[in-house]
């Protein structure tokens, strides 16, 4: 069949050239150029080499693409200007970035406008301040039970299942699909449907795709619209106790957004929903395998779990990074910047800064400032599921340990091949003692 000119135009211009371009900065040493590839061949010590190299030439590293900052401070300072906007120069939200929005392509992508992560004030703080009032600390709070009879729902099925079991298919990625699932008003029977969509389009964070895996996502992406606009029609119809039928409501009676971005902000929450969970847990699971002394000590103090999400948050966060904009000439860590220029914010190497963490390689589950890792973002684009993320990650990883404490990862595990999104999708294991008594 022959390819639409236009889309192979947009492939050229989104993946083709700006590949070509980082292999060459690449073959002349481009700090940037390196981390491109290594976040590709997921190979930590190859980032954590590139992250200190970055972080002893200075907070603002200059770059053949533009900069990027490891540094801890600068990366929030980057975070929290008032003088850059999210993504790359002169798409996101510029007139350019506009002119490519859904009316154009025809189907939502989490990068362009509308978008909460590809849109400014004023129009971010509208759509936001529609998604906070809905998603309120109290909301999220009261879901904690929820959340634990799905945890042990999925524990009883895995424990029913003889052998070695795939955590990161049968457990990570299920609970935060369900649990967003359920709380957007997704009916149970479409969860692997949202949870099939969601896998495919995770690649649409990165750029320098193939030809095929961006005509794979592009295929999800434009299935996850058609199913978000039969969705939140039947909410309007049939609304019920989940907060997708509040926000749908609430957008109805008070105004404010149109329809794109309702179903913009709605889908990207509940995408951001379960993409990202399943890394936070996986990874944590994967770490345990290699630091069974850290799991002893969560087993012996369960008051430690909180701190434990966060430590793993903070050493293998499942966004690696984020990209911002400069929208004029401005000043950034001390140094003159000029407008337009492209600034690469690596969350997983400021969470490794030694100014700010005492031996910052080192997975330590009692680590006092833990918490204090860049890994769901810092200001206006702070993560708005962070305190659901946190507590799913908590219930998750507390059951499924206490389930199985002699749990035992097998080799085979492999990482996902997406780039911004870090996390595993196969994780195989033996559950142990309890596992062998139900079958
Ligand atoms: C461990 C899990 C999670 C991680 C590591 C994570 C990370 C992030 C990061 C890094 C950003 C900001 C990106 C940027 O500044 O460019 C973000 C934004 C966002 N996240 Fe999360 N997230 C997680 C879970 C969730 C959950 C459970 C939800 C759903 C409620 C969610 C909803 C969102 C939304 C709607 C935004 C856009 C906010 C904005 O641009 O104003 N995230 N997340």
């Amino acid at each position: 069949m022959q390819a639409d000119p236009k889309a192979v135009t947009r492939w050229s211009l989104e993946h083709a050239l700006p590949r070509q371009l980082v292999r060459v900065a690449r073959r002349r040493g481009d700090l940037q150029a390196r981390l491109f590839f290594a976040a590709e061949k997921h190979e930590t010590a190859d980032l954590v080499e590139i992250f200190r190299e970055a972080q002893e030439k200075g907070p603002l590293v200059p770059s053949r693409l533009g900069y990027l900052t490891a540094d801890h401070a600068v990366v929030r300072e980057v975070l929290g200007s008032p003088d850059v906007r999210t993504g790359f120069p002169l798409t996101a939200d510029s007139p350019v970035g506009r002119a490519l929005t859904w009316a154009k392509f025809g189907y939502l992508h989490p990068l362009r406008p509308p978008s909460l992560l590809a849109t400014e004030p004023p129009d971010h703080t509208r759509y936001r301040k529609l998604v906070t009032r809905v998603f309120s600390v109290k909301a999220v709070d009261a879901l904690r039970p929820r959340i634990q009879g799905i945890a042990d729902r999925l524990l009883d099925d895995l424990a029913a299942r003889p052998g070695v079991v795939d955590l990161a298919e049968d457990y990570c990625a299920k609970l935060p699909v369900i649990v967003i699932s359920e709380i957007l008003g997704v009916p149970a029977e479409e969860h692997d449907y949202v949870l099939q969509l969601g896998t495919g389009a995770a690649p649409s964070l990165d750029f320098g795709l193939s030809w095929r895996a961006a005509q794979h996502v592009e295929q999800s992406l434009r299935d996850f619209d058609a199913w978000l606009d039969h969705h939140i029609e039947r909410l309007r119809r049939e609304p019920g106790d989940d907060l997708m039928s509040k926000l749908v409501a609430a957008r109805d009676e008070q105004g404010g957004l149109n329809e794109v971005e309702l179903k913009s902000t709605a889908g990207l929450v509940l995408a951001a929903g379960f993409e990202t969970t399943v890394n936070l847990i996986g990874n944590t699971i994967a770490l345990f395998s290699d630091h069974p002394d850290q799991l002893a000590l969560a087993q012996a103090d369960p008051g430690l779990w909180p701190n434990v999400v966060d430590e793993a948050l903070r050493i293998d966060p499942p966004v690696l990074l984020t990209g911002r904009s400069t929208t004029r000439q401005s000043t950034i860590a001390g140094q003159p910047v000029r407008e337009n220029a492209l600034i690469t914010a690596v969350l997983a190497a400021a969470n490794r800064d030694p100014k700010v963490f005492d031996d910052p390689d080192r997975f330590d589950v009692t680590r006092a400032n833990a918490k204090d890792h860049l890994s769901f973002s810092s200001g206006r684009h702070f993560c708005l599921g962070a305190a659901l993320a946190r507590m799913e990650a908590e219930i998750g990883l507390r059951s499924l340990y206490d389930r199985f404490p002699d749990l035992r990862l097998q080799p085979g595990r492999r990482r996902r091949t997406t780039r911004v999104l870090r996390g595993f999708e196969h994780l195989p294991a033996r559950l142990g003692a309890d596992h062998a008594a139900h079958v």
